[in-house]
């Protein structure tokens, strides 16, 4: 299979080293609007066709599905293109950065029969996966309860990390805690029922909007977690801590892309649970491209797909609903109420 590869920025870096080293994809061209980023690209792959213009990169390659790696504001007109070219797509997250327009980018796919794809590599990890069958086997009974700690001081000014994110409204919940949210929603096989979240920016914060959000989460079948995150934490030490309380024991998560481990109510300590090393942003981004072509292949369904995505992006936007008005937010009436029902 081809793919154009939009957007050659960090992210987009690590999605053409994937789709070089894969033996099922070969690059059809690659577009940015940034010269320099594709002057960086042919210097490390040399002889691809290159755009700085969307149109003509898809009037000018035969490629099967777009792989989109650009900021978000900008892909519902994106979408729109690269559907009307008649192409798949597979496009990073947020799918965007507000919710009607995720819900137009899902009816394009489904009005033109063609697949939807969201950037929810996470879910690859092989210590997320562990951590859902864990959950699935009911080994240590039902969840109950979670806590969910994620508390990192990010710099936005690091050379090769992206920019944006200093400037935009809910730096946080768009870029990084609808990661988390995935996650939950994922490993506990449920879906929120209900949302209480209050997001705000510390006073030394180098993002101009809320770096920090907090969640209380109510899962179907009465599992609440509490949720926390920030990327202005004042320490540069990374702490992540997602454990999850069963009816007969416990499951911790110690480390952001690794190390699980679980515990039977009565035992002294954790056993760790053994998982195959994976690296994270590449092994998982992999898995995921994997899964995508499989499914293009065999003409089923696409994983993390339009529908499940906006479920993830609701909850997103139900928590900044929350934090404006201060009240918990049901999501069946949030999903009624920004015409949601229909679609997912
Ligand atoms: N899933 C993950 O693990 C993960 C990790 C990092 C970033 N991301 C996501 O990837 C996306 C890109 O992030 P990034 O870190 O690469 O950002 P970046 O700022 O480093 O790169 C964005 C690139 O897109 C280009 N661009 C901007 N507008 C464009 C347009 N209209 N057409 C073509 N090119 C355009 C820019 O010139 C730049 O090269 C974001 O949505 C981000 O959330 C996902």
């Amino acid at each position: 299979m081809k793919t154009l590869l939009v957007g050659l920025g960090n992210r987009g870096t690590m999605w053409a080293e994937i789709i070089a080293a894969h033996p099922d994809v070969d690059f059809a061209g690659v577009m940015d609007l940034d010269p320099a980023r594709l002057e960086r690209f042919a210097a490390r792959w040399p002889g691809i066709p290159q755009f700085t213009d969307l149109d003509a990169a898809l009037a000018g390659t035969k490629a099967d599905f777009v792989t989109l790696v650009t900021p978000p504001d900008g892909h519902l007109d994106q979408a729109r293109r690269i559907y009307g070219a008649g192409l798949a797509l597979l496009a990073e997250k947020p799918l965007t950065t507000e919710m009607a327009e995720a819900v137009e980018i899902v009816k394009l796919a489904e009005g033109h029969r063609l697949p939807l794809t969201v950037g929810l590599n996470f879910r690859y990890l092989t210590v997320t996966q562990a951590y859902r069958n864990l959950i699935a086997s009911g080994e240590l009974g039902a969840p109950g309860f979670g806590q969910f700690v994620y508390l990192r001081n990010r710099n936005g000014y690091r050379p090769g990390l992206n920019r944006y994110p200093l400037t935009m409204r809910h730096p946080m919940m768009l870029e990084q805690s609808i990661h988390h949210l995935d996650l939950m929603r994922f490993v506990y096989g449920r879906e929120v029922e209900a949302i209480a979240c209050r997001t705000w920016n510390p006073p030394w914060s180098m993002y101009a909007h809320d770096a920090n959000v907090n969640a209380l989460l109510t899962f179907e079948g009465g599992v609440e977690v509490n949720y926390i995150g920030t990327w202005s934490s004042g320490w540069n030490g990374n702490d992540f801590d997602w454990r999850t309380d069963c009816a007969d024991g416990v499951i911790i998560q110690r480390e952001l892309f690794e190390d699980i481990a679980k515990a039977k109510k009565e035992d002294e300590a954790l056993t760790p649970v053994p998982i195959a090393p994976c690296e994270a942003f590449k092994d998982d981004t992999r898995n995921l491209l994997d899964a995508f072509l499989a499914a293009l292949k065999a003409g089923t369904p696409v994983p993390c797909d339009g529908r499940d995505h906006l479920r993830t992006l609701a909850l997103c936007f139900a928590g900044i609903e929350s934090t404006e008005t201060g009240r918990r937010v049901e999501m069946a009436e949030f999903y009624r109420r920004h015409g949601l029902e229909a679609w997912i």
